[in-house]
Order: C-alpha cells, then sequence, then structure tokens
C-alpha cells in the first residue's frame, strides 16, 4: 500500500511516499528556515504564505522521486493536528482535494502520535513502550501499548524542551534554529562549568512532569549566580551546562516511568531526539534500550505522516472532507485537580 504524508503543521513543508508503513520511496522537506531566520521564531503569517507557495512543488517533486504517479497512490495521510493553524490549513486542503480528486481515502494524522512513529520507520518495535516526545512545542513522556493507543503520563509545566534551546539561543545569539546551535556549541564547552538548577517536581500528579521555565530565567537573568568558581562564562560553557541540565530532566522523568510502569523500552520522537548528549547519556544507561529515529526523520517530515497514515488507513480511520485543523490537542496538556 503506497501513502503519500502531507505535513505543513509549522514552518516546514514535509511530502513523502512511504509503502506499507515503513519503505521511504521519496521523503522532500521545503525548509522555511532563511524566512524566519531574522525574527529567531517562526512568524505563523510567513509560513502559511510560504507553505502555500511550495505545496504543489514539493508534492509533485516527492511523486518524482518516488517514481510514482499520482494514481499509484492508494491513500493520503495528512497532519491534522496539533500546530499553527494557517499551516495546518494548507496542508490539509491540498491532502483533501487531491484524495477528493484521486477518489483514494485521506486520514487525519496527529503530528505528535506521528514523531513517535518515526522510530518505527525502518525497523521492528515491539509493544510496549515508554515514549519520549521532545519537540520544538511540546515535551511528554507516554506509555504506548499501540500506535493509537497510549496514555501521556507527564508533561512540562510549562516551557517545552526544543523551547528552551531555542529561547537561551535567542538570548545569546548562539544560532537559528536554537536548538542545533546549542548542540554543536555544547560539543566544545564544560558542562559543569555553570550548575544551573534542576525543578523538583517529584510530588503527587507530577511525577513524571518536567518544567523548564525556572532553567531558562537560571541561564538567562541569574548566570552569575550559578557560575562555579574558576570557569568562564563563554558560550560554549553556557551551551554546555544548560544543554546537560535540559536534557537530563527528561532523561530522569523517562527512567523513572520506565522503572515505574516496568516497561524497559524507551522509544525518543520530536526534533530534541537528534540531540547529541541525549542520545548519548541514554544509550548509556544500563538496564533500559533507547530507540531513536533515524537524524532525517527527527525533525519535521512527511515519511512519519505517511506511515502512521498507513496504519490508520489499515485500522479503517478514514477522514472525511469536514476535517479540520485542530491547533491544540487538550489531552498533551496534564489538567490538575
Ligand atoms: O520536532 P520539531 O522539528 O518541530 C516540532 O514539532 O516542534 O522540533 C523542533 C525543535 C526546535 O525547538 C529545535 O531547536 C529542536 O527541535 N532541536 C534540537 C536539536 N535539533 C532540533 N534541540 C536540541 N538539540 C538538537 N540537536
Amino acid at each position: 500500500m503506497k501513502v503519500m504524508g502531507i505535513e505543513t503543521s509549522c514552518d516546514e513543508t514535509g511530502v513523502a511516499v512511504v509503502e506499507n508503513g515503513t519503505g521511504i520511496l521519496s521523503n522532500v522537506v521545503a525548509s522555511q528556515v532563511d524566512f524566519h531566520r531574522p525574527y529567531y521564531g517562526v512568524v505563523p503569517e510567513i509560513a502559511s504564505r510560504k507553505h502555500t507557495e511550495a505545496i504543489a512543488l514539493v508534492v509533485q517533486d516527492a511523486l518524482d522521486l518516488s517514481g510514482l504517479g499520482k494514481e499509484d497512490l492508494d491513500g493520503i495521510g495528512v497532519t491534522y493536528r496539533p500546530g499553527l493553524v494557517g499551516s495546518l490549513l494548507v496542508g490539509l486542503c491540498f491532502a483533501k482535494a487531491l484524495a477528493y480528486g484521486l477518489g483514494i481515502p485521506c486520514v487525519g494524522v496527529d503530528h505528535i502520535e506521528a514523531h513517535l512513529y518515526a522510530a518505527h520507520i525502518g525497523r521492528k518495535i515491539p509493544f510496549p513502550y515508554i515514549g519520549l516526545l521532545v519537540s520544538g512545542g511540546h515535551t511528554l513522556v507516554t506509555v504506548v501499548r499501540d500506535f493509537f493507543d497510549y496514555d501521556v503520563v507527564g508533561t512540562t509545566i510549562d516551557d517545552a524542551c526544543g523551547e528552551a534551546f531555542d529561547k537561551v539561543a535567542k538570548f545569546y545569539d548562539l544560532g537559528f534554529p536554537g536548538g542545533a546551535a546549542v548542540d554543536a556549541l555544547a560539543a566544545k564547552g564544560d558542562a559543569h562549568a555553570f550548575d544551573f538548577p534542576m525543578p523538583s517536581l517529584r510530588k503527587g500528579n507530577h511525577a513524571y512532569d518536567v518544567s523548564y521555565s525556572g532553567l531558562k530565567t537560571a541561564v538567562v537573568n541569574q548566570l552569575k549566580q550559578f557560575q562555579r568558581p574558576g570557569k568562564e562564562a563563554t558560550p560554549e560553557n553556557i551551551a554546555a551546562s544548560f544543554q546537560r541540565r535540559a536534557i537530563d530532566m527528561i532523561v530522569k522523568r523517562a527512567l523513572a516511568a520506565s522503572a515505574d510502569f516496568g516497561i524497559p523500552l524507551i522509544v525518543v520522537g520530536g526534533g530534541v531526539a537528534a540531540n547529541s548528549y541525549l542520545r548519548a547519556r541514554l544509550k548509556g544507561e544500563t538496564g533500559v534500550e533507547a530507540v531513536f529515529p533515524e537524524m532525517a526523520l527527527c525533525t519535521v517530515n512527511g515519511a512519519m505522516i505517511a506511515g502512521l497514515g498507513y496504519h490508520g488507513l489499515r485500522a479503517g480511520h478514514v477522514s472525511g472532507l469536514d476535517l479540520n485543523a485542530e491547533p491544540r490537542v487538550p489531552a498533551f496538556r496534564k489538567t490538575y485537580p
């Protein structure tokens, strides 16, 4: 079964053709990063306009590279949530129109579920596992029993992990996108030059939650207070010390969930899954196995949408033409009594 995946939830137009959920025939990503760089963040209005310009070309490119014609497609998966609503609508309208014109089914795919699916591409992963989703907009610890059957057991109570990387990078002018820039600088820095605080959220309902606002404030506003004697405040040292704390926080929560639920397999997804310290840190843990997506599949792409779309279609999930964009998913934010 050949499924096209269309992804336009933020600032990348991603289209892929994937066979049977895991064989990538093509995977094209048109990045808008140069248009957003001057603002150090994604400007929603620019993002949706650029998707409109790119979508038809990227779809054609993905078809050409796959060696297929559009009549060879068996279905279309499209991101419908969560994301920037103007951006989501571009991919959604295009996908619904294309599926309608071709007379094939279209299924709405959740971008966050798809990030966790990315590690499944190219390998077989058994259920259950602890799904650790770390992206620019979300930070989730989940217990995953099947592709569409999971519980969110932990989340961020303020900023997302990737967002903290981006904000620190913006404040110190380290580069854009921030996560990759901090990662590269950190490789040349001393991760113990600063002893930044680690939030303690172990109580009750917060057992697997994280919080980044305190760490961000410490790095941005209270640098001197956390500087160790004899250590220099170089960009490399700030990046390495921040990264250690930011990543250790999610690793701690994922390991706690793994131990408490008795599930020794951790599957990571989302842009921060590309982080070299996170990869090394989890792979170095004994007693748990960590699985990461290929580097190219950590950040936004159409292949993970096509892959999960295939499983949705096989399970009989078909969306109607009334499928709408949903900017937020309430289940990804925990509610507290
Ligand atoms: O998953 P993604 O591409 O988009 C969302 O769905 O949000 O994630 C983008 C996020 C950004 O915050 C970016 O700074 C972060 O992933 N990121 C990284 C790295 N590469 C991308 N964070 C830390 N280390 C990296 N190497």
